[in-house]
């Protein structure tokens, strides 16, 4: 049974989640605003994805609030495209949410010792995304993510709408069809304010110091934690 007050089953969810499978992203959005407004919540990283989302979700629901991951190891165009998103779609303070680590940089360099994401990118992931994701979820009965099934083999299998084992909630991935040509197309069409980076060889966008322009013809997430062999920071692992 879901641990957010809901009453359904995770039978239910997943059963209900099925009959998505064949629907758009807006309609797949629609049905979960309806059904867990105002306990539904956007996770925004500011990338393509995301902002395709606030987009789609803005013309459905305009009070739907996002939360975005503020590992203070941001991209300054990253902040730049929350100020942009934040004026073009009027977003009001109570419907961004920042979400920080429990440590600052200078704390975890001091427990961790200097630069954790060189020696041990999992561990930083965790204290500066893993983390604050568990806890801005306690909030909410679902939560809608970027994820596109060819992203990555570990996201091959995401479900439009699906509950969420790990953080015991529902997940939407309303995009999970969807290609990369997709969401540039919707971006170019709806005038969709987005982060330059993208236009600089960066795909894919986390933190400063695990994330790499990569160049045309290679893995878009190749970029992300290079030469570390790891693939996902933890948001999204089953
Ligand atoms: S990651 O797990 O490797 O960082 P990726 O950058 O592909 O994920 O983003 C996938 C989805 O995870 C995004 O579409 C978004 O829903 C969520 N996400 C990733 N990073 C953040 C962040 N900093 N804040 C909020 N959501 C995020």
């Amino acid at each position: 049974m879901p641990s957010h007050g809901s009453q359904e089953s995770t039978e239910e969810i997943t059963s209900w989640g099925e009959s998505f499978e064949s629907k758009q992203p807006q309609e797949v959005l629609a049905a979960a605003i309806e059904r867990y407004a105002p306990k539904i919540v956007l996770a925004c990283s500011f990338g393509a994805e995301d902002v395709v989302l606030v987009d789609m979700i803005h013309r459905i629901n305009s009070s739907v609030p996002l939360f975005y991951l503020d590992t203070e190891f941001l991209f300054p165009e990253t902040y730049t495209t929350r100020d942009r998103i934040i004026e073009h779609y009027q977003l009001k303070p109570a419907q961004v949410i920042q979400t920080k680590s429990l440590l600052t940089p200078e704390q975890q360099a001091g427990q961790y010792g200097e630069a954790l994401w060189t020696r041990e990118p999992d561990r930083c992931c965790q204290v500066r995304k893993v983390e604050p994701l568990t806890r801005v979820l306690k909030e909410f009965d679902a939560w809608v993510t970027g994820i596109r099934r060819d992203q990555a083999p570990t996201r091959a299998n995401a479900k439009m709408i699906e509950w969420d084992e790990r953080f015991q909630l529902v997940k939407v991935n309303p995009l999970a069809k969807w290609s990369w040509s997709d969401v540039w197309t919707y971006i170019k069409v709806y005038e969709v304010p987005y982060n330059s980076l993208h236009d600089q060889h960066y795909p894919s966008i986390g933190c400063t110091h695990c994330t790499k322009p990569v160049m045309p013809g290679e893995d878009p997430r190749s970029g992300r934690w290079q030469g570390s062999g790891k693939t996902e920071c933890g948001l999204h692992k089953a």
